[in-house]
């Protein structure tokens, strides 16, 4: 009688805390490199014993999924990826009025970021747009380092430069979108067409080309600055350059997503992420952006901002969804189409 009793405690113990797991877990889709994403992962399980399951996908692939789980959402939170997609799944009503407690703690941009989308999604990092480029292969290819976007016209690139692909790369559609605003629309268009005959690779994710000009397999990316020294701390032989004509920046973004089924886990998760210590992980994890936190430590690695050109990025109008829609559709139809 005295085991029986004994037994039914450590079974209804073993039951708590079974279902005590099942509250407590959070689903991240996770749209910062794989290094940084895995740490979250591995720290905040570990600080809080909630359980965190993480996806890896690329911001317009993360958009791709929230909108197919519209009716039956799986993923609680959205981390990190390019502001745009967060600003049109805002839009969509895809993700969570949310008015943190720690907004006045960030910077101004990543504040704007949450005004814009009507508090649905908040800046957690921000990073200037430019190229990658592989020192040995432009010497070895007798190359001259491009330092703005009309040099990536010319003829000698042609089949080595990477960028990926705009539909399910955030990176990729920043480019178009500061091009059009650095050109106009209908120049920025016979731009993009001109450098599709230099482009030898669309990748699927926005870090593709980066590791690709760190591996040697093309000279030139064009990439977010911020991914450059992380390859080389890896050995590799990358170095970074913003264009002299200006450039975009990204801010990194994060949603709760509405029908959240773990909603105070994701909150709670949410607040994590904003804190300086959380966002120092990013630098631990060789992953180089501006936290948006204004307390968090920024890592010497972090591109200096002041030293950049910066167009006047119109974050809301290229985040709105018919915008952001119209302009892949024409990348596809009047760019992607053409033979190289
Ligand atoms: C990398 C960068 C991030 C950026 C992300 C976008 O991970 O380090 O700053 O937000 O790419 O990824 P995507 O595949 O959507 O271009």
């Amino acid at each position: 009688m005295h085991r029986y009793f004994r037994l039914s405690l450590v079974a209804a113990a073993l039951g708590f805390l079974a279902q005590g797991a099942v509250a407590d877990q959070v689903n991240v889709i996770c749209s910062a490199q794989a290094d940084w994403c895995n740490m979250i992962s591995t720290v905040y399980a570990r600080t809080t014993g909630t359980k965190i399951n993480v996806t890896m996908k690329g911001s317009g692939e993360a958009l791709a999924q929230i909108i197919a789980e519209k009716e039956n959402p799986k993923t609680d939170v959205w981390f990190g990826g390019t502001g745009d997609p967060h600003l049109q799944a805002a839009e969509q009503n895809l993700s969570l009025e949310y008015k943190s407690p720690t907004l006045p703690q960030l910077h101004p941009w990543a504040q704007q970021q949450a005004q814009q989308s009507g508090y649905r999604t908040v800046g957690i990092y921000s990073g200037p747009l430019g190229f990658g480029y592989n020192t040995e292969l432009l010497a070895k290819k007798k190359l001259p380092v491009p330092s703005s976007w009309a040099d990536l016209l010319k003829p000698e690139y042609k089949g080595d430069i990477q960028v990926a692909n705009p539909a399910s790369s955030g990176t990729a559609y920043t480019m178009i979108a500061t091009l059009v605003q650095l050109m106009g629309e209908d120049k920025a268009f016979e731009y993009l067409k001109a450098l599709h005959r230099n482009v030898g690779q669309y990748t699927r994710q926005g870090t593709g080309p980066i590791k690709a000009v760190a591996r040697g397999e093309t000279a030139v990316s064009i990439s977010f600055v911020h991914d450059g020294p992380g390859e080389k701390l890896h050995g590799f032989p990358v170095e970074t350059i913003t264009p002299k004509e200006g450039t975009g920046a990204e801010i990194g973004s994060m949603s709760i997503i509405k029908g959240a089924r773990n909603l105070a886990a994701a909150k709670k998760f949410y607040e994590w992420a904003l804190t300086p210590s959380a966002q120092e992980m990013g630098a631990a994890a060789k992953q180089y952006q501006l936290p948006s936190n204004v307390a968090t430590k920024i890592d010497p690695l972090v591109p200096d901002f002041k030293k950049i050109k910066f167009i006047n990025y119109d974050y809301a109008k290229y985040g709105a969804s018919a915008e952001r829609k119209r302009l892949i559709a024409k990348w596809e139809k009047d760019v992607n189409s053409l033979p190289r």
